[in-house]
């Protein structure tokens, strides 16, 4: 299946992903993620980051992270799943979790079609 947003096209040749668990007060980090694209906005360049094993962009900024090295993807209905072997995580800097309910008035940056 082919999605529109930029994210998928970039997974879609990298090695890696890195996972990241927002800080409670992170819904800046997050609205800049959920709420504008890459086809437009240069994520990274507003974040301080650095390459992880896979050369997935590590966020200095978040309270969990773990970088996953791509072996598989298979389709699940209306998502691409990509599975990953575990390669390094950690803590971060910020506490708490910014969780689903925080971010229930975003408004996605970009269709998935
Ligand atoms: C809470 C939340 C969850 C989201 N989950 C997904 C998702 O699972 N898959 C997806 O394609 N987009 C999802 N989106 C939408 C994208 O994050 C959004 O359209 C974003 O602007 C895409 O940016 P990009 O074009 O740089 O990839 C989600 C957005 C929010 C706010």
């Amino acid at each position: 299946m082919r999605l529109g947003n930029h994210t998928f096209a970039v997974a879609e040749r990298s090695k890696g992903f890195a996972l990241h668990l927002p800080g409670s007060d992170q819904k800046d980090t997050a609205s800049l993620f959920g709420e504008t694209t890459g086809d437009v906005t240069d994520k990274f360049d507003r974040v301080t980051w650095s390459a992880g094993i896979t050369g997935a962009p590590i966020l200095a900024e978040c309270t969990a992270w773990i970088e996953g090295s791509i072996f598989n993807r298979f389709s699940a209905g209306d998502h691409e799943a990509f599975l990953v072997t575990v390669v390094d995580g950690g803590p971060g800097v910020c506490h708490g979790r910014l969780t689903l309910p925080d971010v229930s008035d975003f408004e996605p940056g970009h269709s998935a079609e």
